[in-house]
Protein backbone atom coordinates (compact mmCIF):
# COMPACT_ATOMS: atom_id res chain seq x y z
CA UNK A 1 0.00 0.00 0.00
CA UNK A 2 0.95 3.52 -0.65
CA UNK A 3 1.92 6.31 1.66
CA UNK A 4 -0.46 9.23 2.61
CA UNK A 5 1.50 12.77 0.93
CA UNK A 6 0.75 15.70 1.96
CA UNK A 7 2.06 18.23 -0.39
CA UNK A 8 1.91 22.02 -0.48
CA UNK A 9 4.03 24.89 -1.86
CA UNK A 10 4.44 27.23 1.37
CA UNK A 11 6.19 30.76 1.64
CA UNK A 12 9.59 31.41 3.47
CA UNK A 13 7.00 32.83 6.52
CA UNK A 14 4.54 29.83 6.53
CA UNK A 15 1.64 31.40 3.91
CA UNK A 16 0.08 28.92 1.43
CA UNK A 17 -1.76 31.39 -0.28
CA UNK A 18 -2.54 35.57 -0.02
CA UNK A 19 -4.90 37.20 1.87
CA UNK A 20 -7.43 37.19 -1.22
CA UNK A 21 -6.45 33.09 -2.41
CA UNK A 22 -3.80 34.87 -4.84
CA UNK A 23 -1.14 32.46 -5.23
CA UNK A 24 1.63 34.79 -4.14
CA UNK A 25 4.07 33.62 -6.68
CA UNK A 26 4.19 30.06 -4.99
CA UNK A 27 3.32 28.08 -7.72
CA UNK A 28 5.99 29.36 -9.96
CA UNK A 29 8.34 27.00 -9.61
CA UNK A 30 5.62 24.26 -10.64
CA UNK A 31 4.90 25.74 -14.34
CA UNK A 32 8.06 27.17 -15.30
CA UNK A 33 10.25 23.68 -14.65
CA UNK A 34 11.81 22.67 -17.87
CA UNK A 35 12.62 18.89 -19.53
CA UNK A 36 16.27 19.40 -18.80
CA UNK A 37 16.94 16.68 -17.32
CA UNK A 38 19.08 18.32 -14.92
CA UNK A 39 16.55 20.26 -13.90
CA UNK A 40 15.89 18.94 -10.29
CA UNK A 41 12.09 20.42 -9.63
CA UNK A 42 10.81 18.94 -13.13
CA UNK A 43 12.26 15.33 -11.88
CA UNK A 44 10.08 16.08 -8.32
CA UNK A 45 7.13 16.82 -9.99
CA UNK A 46 7.63 13.43 -12.49
CA UNK A 47 7.95 11.42 -9.09
CA UNK A 48 4.76 13.12 -7.69
CA UNK A 49 3.08 12.53 -10.99
CA UNK A 50 4.28 8.71 -10.98
CA UNK A 51 3.64 8.01 -7.78
CA UNK A 52 0.24 9.70 -6.65
CA UNK A 53 -2.99 7.07 -7.40
CA UNK A 54 -5.48 9.42 -5.94
CA UNK A 55 -5.46 13.31 -4.61
CA UNK A 56 -7.74 14.87 -2.05
CA UNK A 57 -8.63 17.91 -2.02
CA UNK A 58 -10.71 20.87 -0.10
CA UNK A 59 -14.34 22.56 -1.83
CA UNK A 60 -12.22 26.12 -1.92
CA UNK A 61 -8.84 24.66 -3.49
CA UNK A 62 -11.43 22.70 -6.03
CA UNK A 63 -13.69 25.61 -6.54
CA UNK A 64 -10.45 27.79 -7.12
CA UNK A 65 -9.18 25.33 -10.15
CA UNK A 66 -12.34 25.32 -11.34
CA UNK A 67 -12.66 29.18 -11.73
CA UNK A 68 -9.37 29.77 -13.36
CA UNK A 69 -9.89 25.84 -15.44
CA UNK A 70 -6.86 24.59 -13.92
CA UNK A 71 -8.04 21.22 -14.47
CA UNK A 72 -7.95 21.37 -18.42
CA UNK A 73 -5.17 19.33 -18.99
CA UNK A 74 -4.53 18.46 -15.27
CA UNK A 75 -1.33 15.94 -15.04
CA UNK A 76 -3.07 14.44 -12.69
CA UNK A 77 -5.11 11.49 -14.59
CA UNK A 78 -6.35 9.74 -11.15
CA UNK A 79 -9.38 10.61 -9.41
CA UNK A 80 -9.50 13.65 -7.35
CA UNK A 81 -11.53 13.36 -4.31
CA UNK A 82 -12.97 16.83 -3.09
CA UNK A 83 -13.92 17.41 0.46
CA UNK A 84 -17.41 19.41 0.74
CA UNK A 85 -20.61 19.73 2.77
CA UNK A 86 -22.41 20.43 -0.45
CA UNK A 87 -21.60 18.42 -4.13
CA UNK A 88 -21.29 21.23 -6.54
CA UNK A 89 -24.23 21.19 -9.62
CA UNK A 90 -22.14 21.19 -12.22
CA UNK A 91 -18.33 19.65 -12.14
CA UNK A 92 -14.95 21.57 -13.52
CA UNK A 93 -14.12 21.35 -16.92
CA UNK A 94 -11.87 18.80 -18.17
CA UNK A 95 -11.75 15.04 -18.04
CA UNK A 96 -10.62 14.41 -14.37
CA UNK A 97 -12.55 12.33 -12.10
CA UNK A 98 -14.06 14.15 -9.14
CA UNK A 99 -15.33 12.52 -6.20
CA UNK A 100 -17.21 15.05 -3.85
CA UNK A 101 -16.99 13.41 -0.41
CA UNK A 102 -19.45 14.55 2.09
CA UNK A 103 -18.82 12.02 5.33
CA UNK A 104 -15.47 13.97 6.88
CA UNK A 105 -11.61 12.77 6.02
CA UNK A 106 -11.11 9.22 6.99
CA UNK A 107 -14.06 8.38 4.07
CA UNK A 108 -12.33 10.71 1.71
CA UNK A 109 -8.86 9.04 2.84
CA UNK A 110 -10.64 5.48 2.58
CA UNK A 111 -12.19 5.75 -0.63
CA UNK A 112 -8.56 7.73 -2.09
CA UNK A 113 -6.92 4.68 -0.81
CA UNK A 114 -9.02 2.26 -2.63
CA UNK A 115 -8.85 3.64 -5.67
CA UNK A 116 -4.99 4.53 -5.65
CA UNK A 117 -3.99 0.94 -4.71
CA UNK A 118 -0.21 0.54 -4.31
CA UNK A 119 0.20 4.12 -4.84
CA UNK A 120 0.10 6.95 -3.13
CA UNK A 121 -2.39 9.52 -1.95
CA UNK A 122 -2.05 12.87 -2.00
CA UNK A 123 -3.51 15.33 -0.09
CA UNK A 124 -3.04 18.46 -2.03
CA UNK A 125 -4.83 21.25 0.27
CA UNK A 126 -6.27 23.71 1.21
CA UNK A 127 -4.75 25.00 4.59
CA UNK A 128 -7.91 23.52 6.37
CA UNK A 129 -7.73 19.64 4.71
CA UNK A 130 -4.15 19.37 5.41
CA UNK A 131 -4.80 20.66 9.17
CA UNK A 132 -7.90 18.38 9.47
CA UNK A 133 -5.46 15.19 7.97
CA UNK A 134 -2.92 16.34 10.12
CA UNK A 135 -4.46 16.36 13.16
CA UNK A 136 -6.22 13.37 12.62
CA UNK A 137 -2.92 11.39 12.27
CA UNK A 138 -3.60 10.30 8.84
CA UNK A 139 -0.74 11.74 6.85
CA UNK A 140 2.23 9.61 6.61
CA UNK A 141 5.08 12.01 5.23
CA UNK A 142 4.80 15.91 4.17
CA UNK A 143 6.67 17.11 1.31
CA UNK A 144 6.90 20.73 1.71
CA UNK A 145 7.94 23.58 -1.34
CA UNK A 146 10.32 26.22 0.24
CA UNK A 147 9.30 29.21 -1.82
CA UNK A 148 11.88 32.37 -0.92
CA UNK A 149 9.17 34.52 -0.78
CA UNK A 150 8.12 36.44 2.13
CA UNK A 151 4.23 37.50 1.78
CA UNK A 152 3.61 38.93 5.27
CA UNK A 153 0.02 37.99 5.20
CA UNK A 154 -2.21 35.66 4.25
CA UNK A 155 -3.41 31.71 4.76
CA UNK A 156 -1.26 29.95 7.22
CA UNK A 157 -0.71 26.06 7.21
CA UNK A 158 1.11 25.50 10.40
CA UNK A 159 -0.36 28.29 12.34
CA UNK A 160 -2.71 25.80 14.21
CA UNK A 161 -3.06 25.11 17.96
CA UNK A 162 -4.66 21.86 17.72
CA UNK A 163 -0.95 20.18 16.71
CA UNK A 164 -0.44 20.00 20.49
CA UNK A 165 2.46 19.51 18.53
CA UNK A 166 3.32 17.07 15.97
CA UNK A 167 6.84 15.80 15.80
CA UNK A 168 8.51 15.07 11.87
CA UNK A 169 11.71 13.64 10.61
CA UNK A 170 13.62 15.48 7.75
CA UNK A 171 14.07 12.40 5.29
CA UNK A 172 15.15 14.47 2.27
CA UNK A 173 16.24 17.91 0.36
CA UNK A 174 16.07 18.79 -2.56
CA UNK A 175 17.58 21.91 -4.39
CA UNK A 176 15.37 23.30 -6.95
CA UNK A 177 15.86 26.09 -9.17
CA UNK A 178 14.12 28.86 -6.72
CA UNK A 179 12.45 26.50 -4.79
CA UNK A 180 13.91 23.81 -1.58
CA UNK A 181 11.75 20.85 -1.84
CA UNK A 182 11.66 18.84 1.92
CA UNK A 183 10.01 15.72 2.87
CA UNK A 184 8.88 14.90 6.39
CA UNK A 185 7.77 11.78 7.91
CA UNK A 186 5.37 12.12 10.84
CA UNK A 187 6.66 10.53 14.05
CA UNK A 188 4.14 7.64 15.05
CA UNK A 189 3.30 9.12 18.62
CA UNK A 190 2.59 12.85 20.11
CA UNK A 191 5.01 14.67 22.02
CA UNK A 192 3.40 16.41 25.00
N1 LIG B 1 0.28 26.40 -1.63
C1 LIG B 1 -0.31 25.28 -2.01
O1 LIG B 1 0.35 24.27 -2.33
C2 LIG B 1 -1.79 25.20 -2.06
C3 LIG B 1 -2.41 23.98 -2.40
C4 LIG B 1 -3.79 23.93 -2.39
C5 LIG B 1 -4.54 25.05 -2.07
N2 LIG B 1 -3.91 26.21 -1.77
C6 LIG B 1 -4.69 27.40 -1.42
O2 LIG B 1 -5.37 27.15 -0.20
C7 LIG B 1 -6.53 27.97 -0.17
C8 LIG B 1 -7.71 27.12 0.22
O3 LIG B 1 -7.49 26.57 1.49
P1 LIG B 1 -8.66 26.60 2.57
O4 LIG B 1 -8.09 26.11 3.85
O5 LIG B 1 -9.29 27.93 2.54
O6 LIG B 1 -9.73 25.59 1.96
P2 LIG B 1 -9.74 24.05 1.49
O7 LIG B 1 -9.09 23.19 2.50
O8 LIG B 1 -9.27 23.96 0.09
O9 LIG B 1 -11.32 23.81 1.46
C9 LIG B 1 -12.07 24.03 2.62
C10 LIG B 1 -13.50 23.67 2.29
O10 LIG B 1 -13.60 22.29 1.95
C11 LIG B 1 -14.80 21.74 2.52
N3 LIG B 1 -14.40 20.83 3.59
C12 LIG B 1 -13.19 20.74 4.21
N4 LIG B 1 -13.19 19.78 5.12
C13 LIG B 1 -14.43 19.24 5.11
C14 LIG B 1 -15.06 18.20 5.84
N5 LIG B 1 -14.40 17.51 6.79
N6 LIG B 1 -16.35 17.89 5.56
C15 LIG B 1 -17.01 18.56 4.60
N7 LIG B 1 -16.48 19.56 3.86
C16 LIG B 1 -15.20 19.90 4.12
C17 LIG B 1 -15.59 22.93 3.06
O11 LIG B 1 -16.26 23.49 1.91
P3 LIG B 1 -17.84 23.60 1.74
O12 LIG B 1 -18.44 23.80 3.10
O13 LIG B 1 -17.96 24.79 0.84
O14 LIG B 1 -18.29 22.37 1.06
C18 LIG B 1 -14.45 23.86 3.46
O15 LIG B 1 -14.86 25.22 3.56
C19 LIG B 1 -6.68 28.57 -1.55
O16 LIG B 1 -6.18 29.88 -1.54
C20 LIG B 1 -5.78 27.72 -2.40
O17 LIG B 1 -5.29 28.37 -3.53
C21 LIG B 1 -2.56 26.31 -1.76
Amino acid sequence: MGKTLLDMSISLDGYIAGPNHEDGGLHHWYFTASNNPADLNQKVIEELISSAGALVMGRRTYNMGDQYDGFINNSYKIPHFVLTNQRPQRVAKGDTQFVFVTDGVHHALQQAKTAAGEKDVIIGGGASTAQQFLTSGLVDEIQLHLVPILLGQGITLFDYPEFNPLQLQRVRVIEGENVTHMTFRMAKRRIS
